[in-house]
């Protein structure tokens, strides 16, 4: 497979409630990785309306996060910021890919499963299908790397096979089309570092998430400086001090998160914190917890408050974004429809 340009794509859907698990587990690294390759930061709205949102937080939510997105240090003229419903092709792909899927690998999705708890009758037909539409994200721009969390695993290897499936299926087509490696690449997920799942603050054992009834659980990327060392200090714990080593930190998942955090927020390891911190109380460790966090978030915090205070550059920045992407998309979307035999 040697045929494809490197390409990053990854997305964040506009559900309100930004939180550190997304600046760690995505945003952050979306960042580092401008230098090396070619960008595409997508606010995934179509993902989004898979559970009901409210058509006027929705936009809000979307503005909130391109501001994320632009505060964090994306750059949106080298690289291309635009929200998903804006390109048709997704939704395109996403058709022809709903038909190379197969019902038996979706049954699998655990977070399906999670998502429509108890009652499956009434859940969506986009929540269930939402993994082919993530892969239609991803192949409509033949997208080779893919940053997320660790929870976006599954879905990641689901694009996989229906990228292989595809080239499979339509080999012979592919061929006649003047593609000898397959039309789609097998996209790579990017899943590296100490916090590819930051955890609740309130309960080691449950994801961070923007839906968790207690704020206390997670700290949002609009909290203020209080409300933050607040949330730290009140993060749960057990009454060990910090180990010296990392071993130390099994089966005690509150601790480990923590210095999964700190590990993340400095740039640096969880061996490199407790050589640090080891053998410590855990109220000094979360004053500096605390203040590092601070320091880190305070700035795009404070600049997210500047960009969503002008809704009309940051709609701008999308516009902008939505037709260089669209150009791409096209391209992909008319060999597609080739060799897929339709007439166009
Ligand atoms: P979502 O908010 O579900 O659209 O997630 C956006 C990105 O943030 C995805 O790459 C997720 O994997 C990542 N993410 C969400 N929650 C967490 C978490 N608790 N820890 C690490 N990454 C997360
Ligand atoms: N499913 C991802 C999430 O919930 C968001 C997403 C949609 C995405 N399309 C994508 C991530 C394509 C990476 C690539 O977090």
């Amino acid at each position: 497979m040697a045929a494809f340009e490197q390409r990053v794509f990854s997305g964040v859907q506009p559900t309100g409630n930004l939180h550190l698990g997304n600046y760690l587990g995505a945003i952050q690294k979306f960042v580092d990785l401008q230098d090396a390759y070619d960008c595409m930061y997508c606010v995934v709205d179509m993902h989004a309306i898979t559970v009901w949102q409210n058509p006027l937080e929705l936009k809000n939510n979307i503005r909130e996060v391109t501001a994320a997105y632009l505060a964090a240090g994306i750059d949106a003229k080298k690289h291309i910021v635009f929200n998903q419903s804006r390109v048709p092709q997704h939704a395109e792909l996403a058709w022809v890919f709903n038909c190379v899927a197969r019902m038996g690998w979706l049954n699998r999705m655990t977070q399906f499963k999670e998502k429509a708890g108890k009652d499956r009758e009434n859940a969506s037909v986009g929540l269930f299908a939402y993994p082919a539409l993530m892969a239609a994200d991803i192949l409509v721009y033949r997208g080779t790397h893919v940053p997320v969390g660790d929870d976006q695993k599954q879905h990641l290897e689901l694009s996989r096979d229906i990228a292989q499936k595809f080239n499979n299926d339509f080999s012979e087509s592919i061929a006649g089309n003047g593609h000898e490696d397959g039309f789609f690449p097998l996209p790579e997920p990017l899943i590296t570092g100490p916090a590819t799942r930051v955890m609740s603050l309130r309960d080691g054992s449950k994801k961070m998430s923007k839906s968790d009834p207690s704020d206390l659980s997670r700290i949002k990327l609009s909290d203020d400086a209080d409300q933050i060392a607040t949330k730290i200090r009140k993060a749960r714990t057990d009454p060990e001090p910090l180990p010296s080593e990392k071993k130390g930190l099994e089966g005690r998942r509150e601790a480990e998160n923590l210095v999964g955090i700190y590990a993340a927020l400095a740039g640096t390891s969880a061996e490199a914190v407790l050589s640090e911190f080891g053998g410590g109380q855990f109220s000094t460790f979360k004053q500096a917890l605390a203040d590092l966090c601070i320091d880190k978030l305070a700035p795009i915090t404070a600049e997210m408050r500047k960009l969503q205070a002008d809704p009309g550059h940051i709609d701008s920045v999308l516009a902008n974004g939505g037709d260089r992407a669209e150009v791409l998309a096209r391209k992909t979307m008319d060999a597609v429809k080739d060799i897929v035999g339709f007439i166009r």
